[in-house]
C-alpha cells in the first residue's frame, strides 16, 4: 500500500497479535506502527509474513537502533536494511528519537536524552540530514522520557526539539506520553514543552502508559494511557486538529480486544475531541 498519508488511530504490531490480525477480517485499523528493529535481525521475524501484513494493513515504521545523537558514525547498513523493507512494505514513514545509545565501546539499550545545547542541536542535526539524504525523505523525530536533567542544558527540552527540527528540516513524532513523564520527572511544565514544538512538523503522536514506581514515573509501556495523558491529548487534538495517533502497548501486553479498546479511545478523541469526556488541562497534574 502506497497511498500519500493516513489518517486516525492506530496500534502498535506486537508478534502475539500477528496471526489474529491477519485472520480476522472484521478488525478494521487505518495503520499500524511497525518497531522494525524486530524484522531486521538475524533469525528475527520473516519479512515475507510482514509484507503479508502490509497487504492488510497500512504501515508506518519505527526504530530504536539509530542513536542518532551518537557520537560513532551513522549505521548506514542498518538505514539500508530499513529503506529496503520500508519499500517492499510500502510504509509511509519513518521516525527515530532524538537521543544516543552510547559508543563504539558502550552501547545500552536505552534511549539517553542529549544536552540540551546548540552543539548538540548541530550534531544531531547534521546526522538527521545524513539519514534524510540517504532515505530519500524526511523522518520523524520522536521526543523521549527522561529522568535527569543536564546542567550543560542551555535551551529547554521544546526549544531543543524545535531548533533540530528547524535546522533538519525534518518531521516530528509528538509522545505525549514521553512528555508526561518527563514533566513529572523533572518538576517541569507539559504545557511549555507542547506549546514549544511546531505543530506543523508533527505528523504523528504517540500514547502509552507509563509505570508509577512513586519516586519517578517509568516510561514502561505496560500499562493503559494514563488519564492526565488522554487529558493532555485531548487538549492538543482540540486546539490543532486530528493528528495520526497511536496505542504503544509493549510490557504485559493485553489481548488483541484490549488494544483496540483502547485505541478506540484515541479514535473518538479524535474524531470528536469536545465531546469525550476529559478536562482541558494540558496534563501538569500528575493522575496515575
Ligand atoms: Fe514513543
Amino acid at each position: 500500500m502506497t497511498s500519500s498519508s493516513i489518517m486516525g488511530a492506530g496500534i502498535g504490531l506486537r508478534i502475539p497479535h500477528v496471526q489474529q490480525l491477519l485472520a480476522d477480517e472484521s478488525i478494521e485499523i487505518p495503520w499500524l506502527e511497525v518497531l522494525v528493529d524486530n524484522w531486521l535481525v538475524d533469525g528475527g521475524l520473516n519479512q515475507h509474513l510482514l509484507k503479508v501484513v502490509s497487504e492488510r494493513f497500512e504501515l508506518v515504521f519505527h526504530s530504536v537502533g539509530l542513536s542518532l545523537g551518537g557520537p560513532s558514525p551513522l549505521d548506514f547498513n542498518y538505514l539500508s536494511q530499513i529503506k529496503a523493507l520500508k519499500e517492499q512494505c510500502g510504509a509511509h514513514w519513518y521516525s527515530e528519537h532524538a537521543s544516543f545509545s552510547g559508543n563504539d565501546d558502550f552501547k545500552v539499550a536505552d534511549l539517553l536524552p542529549l544536552p540540551y545545547t546548540q552543539e548538540a542541536v548541530m550534531h544531531i542535526s547534521q546526522r538527521i540530514k545524513q539519514a534524510q539524504d540517504f532515505l530519500g525523505e524526511r523522518i520523524l523525530l520522536e521526543n523521549v522520557s527522561t529522568y535527569m536533567s543536564c546542567r550543560h542544558n542551555e535551551l529547554s527540552e521544546g526549544e531543543f526539539i524545535a531548533a533540530i527540527a528547524e535546522e533538519a528540516d525534518c518531521y516530528l513524532l509528538l509522545d505525549i506520553n514521553n512528555a508526561f513523564v518527563t514533566s513529572v520527572n523533572l518538576n517541569q511544565s507539559m504545557q511549555s514543552f507542547m506549546d514549544s514544538i511546531p505543530v506543523e512538523r508533527v505528523k504523528q503522536i504517540h500514547l502509552a502508559g507509563f509505570h508509577d514506581k512513586g519516586d519517578y514515573l517509568l516510561d514502561a509501556h505496560n500499562h493503559p494511557v494514563a488519564p492526565s495523558v488522554w487529558a493532555a491529548f485531548k487538549s492538543y487534538i482540540n486546539k490543532h486538529g486530528a493528528i495520526p495517533s497511536m496505542i504503544e502497548w509493549d510490557n504485559e501486553l493485553p489481548t488483541l480486544e484490549r488494544l483496540l479498546q483502547e485505541r478506540q479511545i484515541a479514535a473518538d478523541i479524535l474524531r470528536e475531541p469536545s465531546l469525550v469526556g476529559a478536562s482541558d488541562d494540558a496534563g501538569d497534574e500528575r493522575c496515575a
